[in-house]
């Protein structure tokens, strides 16, 4: 079908033995059984009733009344290409990861973009964040980069999560608005959660409405580990930076579009790839040394934070080309089970407590979404390194495991062992000290929700500057209450004055005079402020 070939990798050539083209031949049944007539049902007689026995008709409408399954609960609507990723020279001096040593090496990539918010069915400009997550199959199993377009994250903690998603999707007793911001749960969760401060002004930016997804920047938000064949390990922020830069529509352009082309975004990925125009990312990495974990006014483990590129370059180590469509949607962009947890030997996680809830919470959606715990094999999902393990059955599995024992250890053989401790390729967690009393608290080294809000404010042109001053506007204007809206002033005159002036302006309201009401709840009342500040070193 396209013009652009499709190459081959490790993955197409997975995905071969399970790729179908039936085109011109004869249709049959599930069961192999050849099918004589697809436009009558069996009935008796010329008009009579329609025959329970006829296994021809049952079988399809069954099959018909199964073809949907859940969407996903966040990052419902989305669209994936594949594509190769090759890592420009030897990175082995951060990290043991396989695939980004060898400059001659191309790692196969799946990668699917979204918006947060919407339905499936929803247009694809919404103001939203988007999702940039990127599977990468490679030759020591699937490491999984699942980020959006945004640097920073709503909240701190996982334990929000449900908290936030039922805040901005549509509300509960009418389901409006579909896939937009401005309603009153939305401000009303966000008003009432100053930690929100620095990502809603990158929502309320350009950011949130990108001309296409190949104009976007990704980030993997949390800081995540990196560790080397010694051990040495070193934080990392990991950026995606397109050839194309970066480049947004204006409110009035994406309102139009969304009216015109719900699949603007779909139809420009598909459309380019098609046609030869291979989109192209370069993969940043900023790396902090483990000695430097504190030396910033931040905490590196706060996913509302990110590193400004004027204190830590970001290193660009290799480019991701997406070079092929899917061949179905479905079986490939649908179906595929991301997760920030799919890592591998020379990668790690952090404690940053919302990548800490992440870890679990993808595997947990997948196994509805996906029905059962064998996801992993579907063609999409698998690995291109065989999978040997001791897992067995459950719902719809497919690899036919021989032998009589599936447990470890065991003399009759068969089975698997493992790789005894730290051998050659084996996954070992980074061995980070930890030594602590349990508490479920905030850290007072998370506080700080305003400097880097205020920063991003700071950093944009004045034409940047009206857009988020018209979008707060527009997506405040929209409140129905009123408190909303001044809790949200209240909020903004945190961030710039100047700011909140113009959207109390446009919203013909008065800042509220600072009341006793605290604004960071997460603070206990009777504290001492001085005791909150963000720990500097
Ligand atoms: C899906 C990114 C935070 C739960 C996704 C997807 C992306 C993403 C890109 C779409 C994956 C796809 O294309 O299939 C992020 C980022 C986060 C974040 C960058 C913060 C830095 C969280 C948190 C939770 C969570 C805190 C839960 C505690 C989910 C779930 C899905 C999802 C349940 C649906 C997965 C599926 O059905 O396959 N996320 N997410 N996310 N995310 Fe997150």
């Amino acid at each position: 079908s396209s013009s652009a070939a499709h190459p081959e990798n490790a993955k197409t050539t997975d995905l071969a033995p399970d790729t179908v083209d039936a085109s011109g031949a004869y249709m049959n049944t599930n069961q192999g059984v050849k099918i004589s007539d697809d436009e009558n049902s069996l009935k008796a007689g010329n008009r009579g009733p329609s025959l329970l026995e006829d296994f021809i008709l049952r079988e399809k409408i069954t099959h018909f009344d199964h073809e949907r399954i859940p969407e996903r609960v966040v990052h419902a609507r989305g669209s994936a290409a594949h594509g190769v990723f090759k890592v420009y020279e030897s990175q082995a001096a951060v990290t043991s990861a396989a695939f980004l040593q060898d400059p001659e090496a191309e790692t196969p990539v799946f990668v699917r973009f979204s918006t947060v918010a919407g339905s499936r069915g929803s247009t694809d400009l919404a103001r939203d964040v988007r999702g940039f997550a990127v599977k990468f199959y490679t030759q020591e199993g699937n490491f999984d980069l699942v980020g959006n377009n945004m640097p920073v994250f709503f909240i701190q903690d996982a334990i929000k999560f449900p908290d936030l998603i039922h805040a901005v999707k549509p509300e509960p007793d009418n389901e409006i608005p579909q896939a937009a911001s401005a309603h009153d749960t939305f401000w009303d969760f966000i008003s009432l959660m100053p930690e929100s401060a620095h990502m809603v002004m990158w929502v309320m930016s350009d950011r949130a409405i990108p001309r296409s997804y190949r104009m976007m920047e990704g980030f993997g938000v949390h800081t995540f580990r990196l560790v080397n064949a010694e051990g040495v390990s070193s934080f990392v922020k990991f950026h995606w930076k397109p050839l194309l830069g970066v480049h947004s529509v204006a409110w009035d352009e994406a309102q139009n579009i969304s009216g015109k082309d719900p699949d603007f975004h779909r139809r420009d990925l598909w459309n380019a790839i098609e046609s030869g125009n291979f989109p192209e990312w370069e993969l940043g990495i900023q790396v902090v040394p483990e000695e430097d974990e504190h030396k910033f006014e931040f905490d590196l483990l706060d996913p509302t934070k990110l590193i400004p590129e004027e204190l830590v370059p970001v290193q660009r180590i290799g480019k991701l080309t997406l070079n092929r469509n899917p061949d179905n949607f479905f079986a490939e962009t649908e179906q595929v089970a991301f997760h920030v947890g799919h890592i591998v030997p020379g990668i790690d996680f952090t404690n940053d407590p919302l990548l800490q809830g992440r870890l679990f919470s993808y595997t947990d959606t997948q196994l509805i979404r996906l029905g059962g715990p064998n996801f992993h094999e579907i063609p999409i999902n698998r690995p291109v390194v065989p999978v040997y393990n001791n897992q067995r059955d459950g719902h719809m599995r497919q690899t036919i495991n021989k032998g009589k024992t599936s447990y470890h250890p065991n003399s009759l053989g068969g089975g698997c062992p493992f790789l005894a401790g730290k051998m050659e390729g084996g996954f070992s967690s980074y061995p980070e000290r930890i030594e602590a009393h349990k508490i479920r608290e905030r850290s007072r080294s998370f506080f700080d929700h305003f400097s880097q809000a205020r920063l991003f404010f700071n950093s944009q042109s004045e034409p940047e500057k009206n857009h988020i001053i018209d979008a707060f506007s527009f997506e405040l204007g929209k409140v129905q209450t009123v408190a909303v809206r001044e809790r949200m002033l209240r909020i903004l005159a945190q961030i710039d004055s100047g700011l909140a002036a113009q959207v109390a302006y446009a919203l013909r309201l008065h800042i509220p005079k600072d009341t006793d009401e605290p604004l960071n709840k997460s603070i206990p009342a009777d504290a001492d402020p001085a005791a909150y500040q963000p720990e500097m070193k």
